[in-house]
């Protein structure tokens, strides 16, 4: 009895799961997230595998996990490659200075997708790789939703449980997919560049761009990797994802309605501890001793700052000129600075710069950013105020998101050419306390979050695990029409009904009214 007792115990405690996390490499902050939820479930004690297919050379020697060891590469194709590199080196540059909401990015769309698709086409040819792979028998499969080719990968693993996840904050495709209820008259699509007070024209925008989007780009087919390669039905197997994981914080981004299939693990990168534990080497502790304020400027790594526009670059110098007792950090990747803002003491270029190190120090007192959202996150969680200044993606709607806590400031891109209002968001975020106030609130806020995003991810993930796929979390309303969804069919009867009630009603008022008076006239 006692034996059966220790033994449930030890089978009780001991349930350690395999986890595949698939993670293609293409993007920084995309691999960034990954290999957090990879890493914090290996340190719940499962085994994880953190499948890593190359696709931008340049992230291949970095290592994205830390406690994951289980890390499997595959090289590129050739095509591949080439893809990669249009992405990564990409026609970005025109985004210093053009449009790049829905409808102007679907060409860059395109380029993802056709990479994507490549994905698949190498994994079919690296069987081998793969076979390995099945050998460890995966519980669940985790992925960024968008990345179609792992349902052939998930597939010829045979594993049985899937959690598609977002490194954005919200998509509104996904939602609709697993039968999220969306609401464009309120709620942006990570695409679209508004916030939750939406003009007439903006609803309207914000409300086709899934349809159009999916006109334009369309679903890819995607063949299993089995002879006889039949095509997979990827839009029915969606919708039993056991959860999806977004990058998204509830107490960061727009309250909107959601499922209990959706887990919101927004933060979940950002150690706070950790990063405020981290100290700046000599050099960097120096720069900011230099003045009584400093302020980071850094406009990411897709966007790079010796690209923006000359005017730009002029209008940013003459406004960081004026603040003599502010040291800017400005993150600039060549030496063409000399250009432009030779001699100038307060600003300090520099190609590589520790931004979260930076972002943790009291000492930096704000921050200029693109907006991306491992920035956001950042800097949210470390509570510094800051001048958003997105430029294209998600970054607009990040702006948004952030700026209605009222610690930071947003700047549009095309006024980076006007000194004079840099000078006014500078003079603002540096010397009006109301925004430091703000930003250390939310920070306190996310600091004490009843639910950490960490483990929030890892006892879903274990659920999912322990459980499969969850068909009593998928809500029926995914099935039902557009008209009996919003009630239109009930509308449309009560309005038939009331109108003939209105009908009768006043029928039957004339008829009394018409006896009366013929009454009347005989009397
Ligand atoms: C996890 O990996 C270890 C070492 O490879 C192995 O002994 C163990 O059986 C694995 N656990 C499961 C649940 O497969
Ligand atoms: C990665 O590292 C290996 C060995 O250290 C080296 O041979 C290779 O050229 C590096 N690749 C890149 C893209 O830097
Ligand atoms: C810079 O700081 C000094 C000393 O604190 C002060 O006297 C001066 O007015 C400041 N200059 C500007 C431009 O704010
Ligand atoms: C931000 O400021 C506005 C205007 O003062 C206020 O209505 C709103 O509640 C504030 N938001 C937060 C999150 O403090």
């Amino acid at each position: 009895m006692r034996l059966l007792f220790i033994l449930f115990l030890f089978f009780g405690n001991v349930s350690s799961f395999n986890f595949l996390v698939f993670c293609p490499l293409f993007a920084h902050s995309h691999s960034k997230f990954f290999a957090t939820i990879a890493d914090s479930l290996t340190d719940a004690g499962h085994n994880v595998t953190f499948f890593t297919p190359t696709i931008v050379e340049k992230y291949r020697n970095v290592s994205y996990t830390k406690s994951t060891k289980d890390v499997v590469h595959m090289k590129p194709s050739k095509k591949l490659k080439e893809y990669g590199e249009q992405m990564s080196t990409g026609d970005f540059v025109r985004y210093w200075t053009e449009d790049s909401t829905a409808t102007e990015i679907i060409p860059v769309v395109r380029i993802f997708q056709k990479m994507y698709n490549e994905q698949g086409t190498v994994m079919k040819d690296n069987v081998g790789i793969l076979n390995e792979l099945k050998k460890r028998k995966f519980d669940v499969i985790i992925f960024e939703a968008y990345i179609y080719s792992a349902y052939p990968l998930m597939d010829y693993l045979e594993i049985p449980t899937f959690i598609p996840s977002v490194s954005v904050a919200h998509d509104t495709s996904l939602a609709i997919e697993i039968g999220e209820p969306v609401m464009p008259s309120v709620v942006s699509d990570c695409l679209s560049p508004f916030g939750d007070k939406l003009s007439i024209t903006e609803r309207a925008f914000n409300a086709f761009m899934v349809p159009y989007f999916d006109f334009m780009i369309g679903y890819p087919t995607h063949r299993s990797f089995k002879p006889p390669y039949n095509p997979i039905d990827i839009r029915s197997i969606v919708p039993e994802a056991s959860f999806v994981f977004l990058n998204s914080n509830p107490f960061v981004d727009f309250p909107r309605p959601t499922l209990t299939k959706t887990i919101q693990i927004g933060g979940i990168s950002v150690d706070s501890n950790e990063l405020r534990s981290q100290k700046l080497d000599e050099t960097w502790s120096e720069i900011l001793k230099l003045r009584e304020k400093t302020m980071l400027v850094s406009f990411g790594s897709m966007l790079y700052s010796k690209d923006m526009p000359f005017k730009n670059k002029i209008a940013l110098k003459n406004a960081m000129e004026k603040f003599k007792n502010v040291t800017f950090i400005w993150k600039y990747e060549d030496d063409s600075s000399d250009e432009f803002a030779k001699g100038i003491e307060n600003i300090h270029f520099a190609k590589w710069v520790p931004q979260t190190a930076l972002l943790a120090d009291s000492r930096l007192s704000a921050f200029l950013t693109h907006a991306g959202l491992g920035s956001i996150n950042e800097l949210s969680y470390l509570g510094k105020p800051a001048i958003l200044c997105p430029q294209l993606f998600d970054q607009m709607r990040n702006a948004k998101m952030l700026v209605r806590h009222n610690g930071s400031i947003e700047l549009s891109k095309y006024d980076l050419g006007d000194s004079e209002k840099i000078v006014n968001a500078f003079q603002a975020i540096l010397f009006d306390s109301s925004y430091a106030k703000n930003a250390l609130k939310l920070a306190e806020q996310l600091e004490n979050q009843p639910i950490k995003p960490k483990e929030m991810m890892v006892k879903h993930a274990e659920f999912a695990a322990r459980f499969g796929r969850l068909p009593s979390l998928d809500p029926y309303s995914r099935k039902m029409t557009f008209i009996e969804y919003f009630l239109i069919d009930v509308a449309a009867i009560s309005m038939v009904v009331l109108i003939a009630v209105v009908f009768v009603i006043t029928k039957m008022f004339k008829i009394l009214c018409n006896k009366t008076s013929v009454k009347g006239k005989i009397e």
